[in-house]
């Protein structure tokens, strides 16, 4: 219980703290990392370097100073982060190495301003968010581990086949090293890959959504190469370097980007690599149930197109149908033949599927085109409890498009 005075000043600094949210959090984690170079292993690097995960954090905080006195008004929230940090086995143990270095990061920022009673009750204010999160992550472990092969922490998988999806996406087919079963998921979840890459200072560890139906007797995953200055690193290395054979360190699947427990029709959207968690709830839709669904795949062009096989596969059944958009069409990919509108997702193409109001919507793929499609499934009149997304990020704010 968060006593009053705290919660007073809390919501009183919290103006202050928010405004200088980013200076804090940089200030904490690069503290975290000098004073606790193993936490490297867990966080994403490259995150940290691109600023959007101490900005996540100082979001998460300010929200939570906000509603301190409804934390109810969390729940959401705390269920997204709980799931990602499951996903990365987040110890309890761990909390007091974050909470104190992140009550130091206010400190240096603050500087006399953080006076011993503001940092007291922004330690008790901590000490309660962390109680939650720790409460809710030993629930959802207790509940895996409750599962028929399920488990607690990473545990070894090994590649059993990679297949070459397209010029950019390769998949990996993982099971159990010790010859147990694959664990439970539901279609849209992810799991954590923990890598250890040569003549790198740390391991390197990346979320990715599982690819295939929850039907199979293996974990798919689906990977693009992510090429830039520098190139991907863990993804570059799975490419270049995974094989058939290979040892992998996995977390629990986790996430709740889930289909819904209805008979609702579905639309699935997908931009780019964000297709993985949508294929699976694909698979498992056209496998599984006889619910009508509407696969929209965006994508550049035929080279870096994945899962044709699967999606005209899923498409002898009937009510399942798919719409496939190049916006960058090779000269041979024939429009009207080879795939269905030239350019990015639009009212019109959108309008023309049927049953769209009354469906259930997952999306997901780069930011912008999630952006885009939130704002035209505004347009379009769908509900605001039917639309479901997943970032391939830390979760952000989407901001419509005009
Ligand atoms: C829930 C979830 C599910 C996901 N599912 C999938 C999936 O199914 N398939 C998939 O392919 N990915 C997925 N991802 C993304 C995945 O986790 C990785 O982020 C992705 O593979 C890139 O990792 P990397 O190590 O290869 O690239 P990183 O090394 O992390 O680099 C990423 C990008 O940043 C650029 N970059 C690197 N350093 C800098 C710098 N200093 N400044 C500016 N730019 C820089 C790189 O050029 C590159 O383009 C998912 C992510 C989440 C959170
Ligand atoms: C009260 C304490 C904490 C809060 C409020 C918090 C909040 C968050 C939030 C908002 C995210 C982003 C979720 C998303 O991807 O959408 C996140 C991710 C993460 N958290 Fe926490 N967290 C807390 C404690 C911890 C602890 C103790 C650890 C242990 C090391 C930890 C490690 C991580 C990691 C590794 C990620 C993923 C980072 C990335 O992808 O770059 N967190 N957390």
């Amino acid at each position: 219980m968060i006593s009053p005075n705290t919660i007073k000043i809390v919501k009183s600094t919290a103006p202050v703290l928010a405004e200088h949210g980013e200076a804090i959090t940089q200030a904490f984690y690069k503290r975290l990392f000098i004073q606790h170079p193993e936490m490297k292993n867990i966080f994403n690097m490259t995150h940290q370097k691109k600023g959007t995960q101490p900005k996540v954090l100082a979001n998460a905080i300010f929200m939570y100073a906000q509603y301190i006195d409804q934390l109810e008004v969390l729940g959401g929230a705390v269920e997204s982060i709980a799931q990602k940090h499951v996903s990365l086995t987040i110890t309890p143990e761990m909390y007091p190495i974050i909470g104190e270095n992140l009550l130091a990061g206010i400190g240096e920022v603050l500087g006399d301003a953080a006076t011993p009673e503001i940092v007291g009750a922004w330690a008790e204010a901590y000490q309660a968010l962390a109680d939650i999160l720790i409460g809710r992550e030993e629930d959802i472990y207790l509940d895996r581990t409750k599962k028929e092969s399920g488990f607690r922490g990473h545990k070894d998988f090994v590649v059993l086949k990679k297949v070459v999806e397209s010029t950019a996406i390769t998949s990996f087919y993982l099971q159990r090293k010790d010859g147990t079963a694959i664990p439970e998921f539901q279609p849209g979840q992810y799991i954590a890959l923990t890598l250890t890459i040569p003549n790198t200072t740390h391991q390197h560890t990346r979320n990715y959504s599982l690819s295939d139906c929850n039907c199979k007797d293996y974990l798919r995953i689906s990977v693009k190469k992510e090429t830039g200055t520098p190139d991907g690193v863990a993804s570059t290395y799975l490419h270049e370097n995974i094989e058939e054979g290979a040892v992998l360190s996995v977390g629990m699947p986790s996430g709740e980007f889930m289909l819904k427990e209805e008979d609702k029709p579905v639309v699935l959207i997908a931009g780019g690599v964000g297709i993985t968690p949508l294929m699976s709830m694909y698979k498992y839709l056209t496998n599984r149930t006889n619910r009508k669904v509407t696969m929209i795949q965006c994508a550049l062009n035929s080279n870096v197109r994945a899962f044709e096989t699967e999606i005209e596969e899923g498409k002898k059944r009937e009510g399942v149908r798919s719409i496939l958009l190049y916006d960058q069409a090779l000269e041979t990919d024939v429009l009207g033949k080879d795939y269905d509108h030239q350019g990015y997702l639009d009212a019109a193409t959108l309008a023309a599927v049927p049953y769209l109001k009354e469906s259930t919507v997952y999306f997901c793929g780069p930011k912008a085109f999630m952006a885009n499609t939130l704002s035209l499934l505004n347009i379009l009149g769908v509900e605001e409890e039917a639309i479901n997304y997943e970032f391939f990020g830390p979760a952000e704010e989407l901001e419509l498009v005009n």
